[in-house]
């Protein structure tokens, strides 16, 4: 783990500007840069950095963040690889944090990073030896340019060639001082009692290299080179400390980025078809490698994008068991669609014969959603055989019911309804009834799950939604920036209790909901107010910047919204006064807009009284007229603060509308 000092050098140190900058060309406008959008195809600059904040922010697609999210946005790096990665680049030395860790787990540590390392230096020698010794050249750069691979796309995904001679890998280990033992469990070497000298477990065989996310290797998948042998084809690395094979996904290091930014992963089986479609330019694409899918995997995928693309050899024997991958990528809520090459064809095969365009539009074109190709698949098999045919649609139906948004599948039934002329109804009792069998298979209830759930989406539109609620999200939301980009402003006030005091914003508004005792409506404030007051039990305002490394996701994009508000994209010149518009007219500002937040909070609470004063109007005397004084209450104070907006110095910025 990273120690907390070093998170913190890295955050002093490191250049949101240089950072991005070497993603995207910045352009100096007034106090901050702007560009085109990394993560998004444009033709005018919505990318806003600003050196003064340390943050950015992309308007075409909504994400913002520090330099770190930045790194952790476009490398899809985790939080401590991006933090790594920072560091190595300003040549910060990283303090691991040891002090929760036992001696036991501190040498698991040290034992995982010597097995990074023996990969490393043998991916190295393999590659070595396929350039440079005879052997390699004549024999598996040879087979390589056989198969059409191209130079540069060989060096790209580091293949190399492990030679004939029984230990040369482990002798050459061993001659750099890597032990035995190391080697043994990285299952790169095998040391049989009668032979000290070691055996290599890879020889004469084209190498692969796996690896991780982020870019390390973790094994080796490794092919022989004649196709008549009886051995296994591919020979690949044992589970170790450090390679689980139902964690990773051949290519995804290499793919990542353009599949991020197509927005769909390409799901293939071998090595060799990442391969060739990398090489005919279509780089989204990832191989589970001859295991069958895992959730593991498919959470994978689903840090990049949430659509996914099968890619199935048209002979393919295994395409029936590919149901379960379907049904499991439904259930992590994901997006499906399937093709199947052509007869004979696989993707390697197929990417070789035709150029990218046309692989791209087949692909495109001919990719079915999953019920049509489960259709295509079943009812051929079913005939004209009713039973066989009801059988096929209620595994279909089976499909839906993985689908985890209630809309999508309602759209899906709709679809499996015109498909089979059935009605809609019986599907949905087929439907119930698949659930029911599930429900009893499963028996946990989440309880949890079934509770209401908290306010998620802010109606944006006025018109839907309710308006009285929209202005309180509205205000509420407002105030919340107010302290996230200006709360440690010092106010002075005055007052008949205090006489003249000072007041910082963060603390007013804070005063404020706590006087109203006030429940936050919108995802996320109430994390940040919590935050705010214990910042005060520990003498420290936290404000924007605070927020900024704050690393929720949630949080950040919410605290960068605030921080550079979208009119940073226009009036570039002008934006050198900090804070932007508001200029010394913070204190009113904030005192208008406090004012009109407990305003429009008793107006909702009005509507909302009176809808229960309704409800109990015949039933329940007593609560009826306890919530007829309530309202009567309400009112009151809603006229009095009416009457403070209208006569109050602060009119002028509202423009004297009451509401
Ligand atoms: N595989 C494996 N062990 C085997 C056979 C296959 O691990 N004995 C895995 C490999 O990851 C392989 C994938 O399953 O890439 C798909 O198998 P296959 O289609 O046979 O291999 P290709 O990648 O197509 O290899 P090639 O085109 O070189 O025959
Ligand atoms: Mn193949």
């Amino acid at each position: 783990m990273i120690s907390k000092q070093t998170i913190d050098k890295i955050f002093s140190t490191i250049r949101v500007e240089e950072i991005v900058g070497e993603y995207v060309q910045l352009k100096r406008a007034g106090s901050n840069y702007k560009g085109l959008s990394p993560f998004h195809d444009e033709k005018s600059p919505s990318f806003v950095v600003s050196p003064s904040k340390q943050i950015w922010k992309d308007f075409s697609t909504g994400k913002g963040g520090t330099a770190i999210s930045f790194l952790m946005e476009i490398e899809n790096f985790t939080y401590p690889e991006a933090l790594r990665h920072a560091a190595k680049k300003y040549g910060i030395e990283i303090e691991e944090d040891q002090r929760e860790f036992s001696e036991e787990a501190k040498n698991a540590q040290s034992e995982k990073d010597s097995l990074y390392k023996i990969h490393e230096i043998a991916n190295d020698f393999f590659q070595n030896f396929l350039w440079e010794a005879e052997e390699g050249k004549s024999i598996g750069l040879a087979y390589f340019r056989e198969r059409e691979l191209k130079d540069d796309i060989i060096r790209k995904f580091q293949l190399g060639y492990s030679p004939e001679k029984k230990n040369a890998f482990t002798a050459y280990a061993l001659d750099k001082g890597y032990n035995k033992e190391i080697l043994e469990k990285s299952g790169l070497s095998i040391f049989p009692e009668n032979t000290p000298s070691g055996v290599d477990r890879f020889r004469e065989r084209v190498i692969f290299p796996i690896h991780s996310f982020s870019g390390r290797v973790l094994g080796f998948g490794a092919r022989i080179l004649k196709n008549n042998v009886k051995t296994a084809k591919y020979l690949n690395s044992p589970e170790t400390e450090i390679y689980h094979k139902s964690n990773v996904l051949y290519g995804l290091n290499q793919g990542k980025q353009a599949i991020s930014r197509k927005n769909v992963c390409l799901l293939v089986e071998g090595y060799m078809d990442v391969i060739s479609l990398h090489m005919s330019g279509i780089e989204n694409v990832v191989a589970s490698s001859g295991t069958s899918l895992t959730t593991e995997q498919i959470k994978l995928i689903k840090r990049l994008t949430e659509n996914v693309t099968i890619l199935f050899d048209g002979d393919n024997a295994g395409i029936k068991a590919s149901f379960r991958s379907i049904d499991m990528l439904l259930t992590e809520g994901m997006n499906i669609r399937v093709l199947l090459f052509p007869e004979g064809d696989d993707p390697d095969s197929f990417a070789r014969k035709h150029p990218q365009d046309y692989v791209e539009k087949f692909i495109e074109n001919e990719a079915m959603d999953f019920i049509d190709f489960k259709a295509e698949i079943l009812l051929k098999e079913a005939g004209n055989d009713p039973i066989k045919k009801a059988e096929a649609i209620r595994n279909i139906v089976k499909s839906v019911g993985f689908v985890q948004n209630a809309l999508k599948r309602e759209v899906y039934l709709k679809e499996v309804s015109n498909k089979f002329g059935l009605s809609e109804q019986s599907l949905f009792n087929e439907l119930d009834v698949q659930k029911q069998i599930t429900q009893n298979q499963t028996q946990y209830v989440q309880q949890k799950e079934n509770a209401p759930a908290k306010m998620e989406i802010v109606p944006l539109d006025e018109d839907k939604g309710d308006p009285f609620l929209y202005d309180v999200l509205f205000m509420e939301s407002k105030l919340v920036d107010h302290m996230l980009m200006f709360g440690d402003v010092v106010l002075n006030r005055k007052d008949e209790k205090n006489g003249e005091y000072q007041i910082t914003v963060i603390e007013e508004i804070l005063h404020h909901f706590e006087e109203e005792n006030y429940e936050f409506l919108v995802k996320g404030n109430e994390i940040i107010i919590n935050q705010v007051k214990e910042g005060i039990e520990n003498d420290e305002l936290r404000s924007g910047s605070f927020f900024v490394s704050f690393m929720e996701e949630e949080i950040t994009s919410k605290v960068v919204d605030a921080l550079i508000p979208l009119d940073e994209l226009e009036n570039w010149s002008s934006r050198n006064i900090y804070p932007p518009n508001y200029g010394d007219k913070i204190a009113e500002q904030v005192e208008g807009d406090v004012l009109l937040h407990k305003y429009r909070y008793i107006d909702y609470l009005i509507k909302e009284t009176g809808r229960e004063l309704d409800e109990h109007r015949d039933n329940d005397e007593v609560k009826y007229f306890e919530l007829l004084k309530k309202i009567t209450l309400l009112k009151q104070v809603s006229m009095k603060l009416s009457d403070i907006i209208e006569y109050s110095p602060i009119k002028g910025i509202y423009g004297g509308s009451k509401k």
